[in-house]
């Protein structure tokens, strides 16, 4: 080949690269001059889709790897573990403010990502710890990985559903200096009774109402654990009572009882009724819960 032919080809081939670059040129101009209609996509925001696309496919290839096991594949999270992520509060702004942070949803999301949790907020709710995953704090991943993940959780932000996934149930609360009407229940324990919610909505005994083993056991439970305040037989006169206020209410009272079905029966003794005396038992265990419920509505034998 002679050195013309080599110069001709050359220039050829430097004019064919010319060419793509020229076209984007013109039709990002096109659109600054109005040829190009304005909802046409330009070139340049092309590239920057499917850039910001490559960034939601290694976002879900980091997330499959890292955070599935806490927060499941769909971003569902796993109940008492990890909250969900698929959440509309999330993603509109309810959750930023709600943990009066200043920065918007998805700086939230980055500094949540890229920081972890080192402090849990709700060791009641969820057991797990989210981990710092940026290398600036001693994590494993780049500035961009963490990029990644934000962009792939954004992702979830069209079909986010409304979860509740960080306020627990509402617990029984009584205001402060409200009167208490002796042989009724909690302040708004009714309307809580009539809405309650998982885990408490529905729970059935698993023991029958008369087993005689169950209601002696019961009888124990409650000797120990109640009576220094319901008194001896339910009354709401044990001897720590005078001193409360409000007091202790009165479980042997039939109208009481009528007012407390079984499933929130179990709910109150669980959660306590904040704002009183009236402390939560969830920690003796369902089991010893439902031998003391049994024993004591058998002194009015509502069911
Ligand atoms: C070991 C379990 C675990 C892993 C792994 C994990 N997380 Fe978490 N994550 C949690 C827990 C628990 C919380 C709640 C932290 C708290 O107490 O505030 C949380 C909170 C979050 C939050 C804030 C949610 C909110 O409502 O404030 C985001 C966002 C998040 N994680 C994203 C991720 C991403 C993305 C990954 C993977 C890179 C990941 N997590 C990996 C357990 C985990
Ligand atoms: C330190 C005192 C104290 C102890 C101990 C105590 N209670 Fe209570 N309990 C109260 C008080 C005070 C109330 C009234 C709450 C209110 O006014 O809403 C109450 C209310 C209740 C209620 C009805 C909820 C309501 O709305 O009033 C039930 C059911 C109950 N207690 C069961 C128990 C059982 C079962 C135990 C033992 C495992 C127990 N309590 C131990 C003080 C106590």
């Amino acid at each position: 080949m002679s050195t013309q032919q080599k110069l001709l080809i050359a220039i050829i081939f430097a004019l064919l690269t010319c060419v793509p670059l020229g076209a984007i040129a013109l039709n990002d101009l096109g659109r600054v001059f109005g040829a190009v209609s304005p909802d046409e996509r330009t070139a340049m925001e092309q590239r920057a889709l499917a850039y910001q696309g490559r960034a939601i496919e290694t976002g879900a290839e980091l997330y499959a790897r890292h955070c599935i096991k806490c927060h499941g594949a769909r971003g569902e999270g796993v109940p008492q573990f990890a909250p969900a992520l698929s959440r509309k509060d999330l993603f509109d702004g309810r959750r930023a403010q709600e943990v009066r942070w200043n920065g918007g949803v998805e700086s939230l999301l980055k500094n949540a990502i890229a920081a972890g949790r080192p402090a849990q907020s709700r060791p009641d709710l969820y057991s797990a710890r989210m981990p710092t995953f940026s290398r600036d704090y001693g994590g494993a991943l780049s500035a961009s990985q963490i990029d990644a993940l934000v962009a792939f959780a954004l992702n979830w932000q069209a079909n986010a559903t409304e979860v509740n996934a960080w306020s627990a149930i509402p617990v029984p609360t009584r205001a402060p200096g409200a009167v208490t009407q002796p042989g009724t229940p909690a302040a708004g324990l009714a309307r809580i009774c009539q809405s309650l919610s998982a885990p408490y909505a529905g729970r059935k005994s698993p023991y029958k109402f008369d087993d005689k083993t169950i209601l002696a056991q019961g009888k124990q439970i409650f000797d120990d654990k109640c009576a220094a305040c319901h008194g001896a037989v339910g009354a709401g006169n044990g001897p720590a009572a005078a001193a409360l206020n409000p007091k202790p209410a009165n479980l042997a009272d039939k109208n009481f009882m009528q007012a407390l079905p079984v499933d929130c029966h179990f709910f109150v003794i669980a959660e306590g009724v904040r704002g009183t005396a009236m402390p939560p038992w969830k920690a003796l265990g369902d089991d010893a819960l439902w031998k003391v419920l049994i024993y004591t509505r058998a002194w009015t034998g509502v069911p």
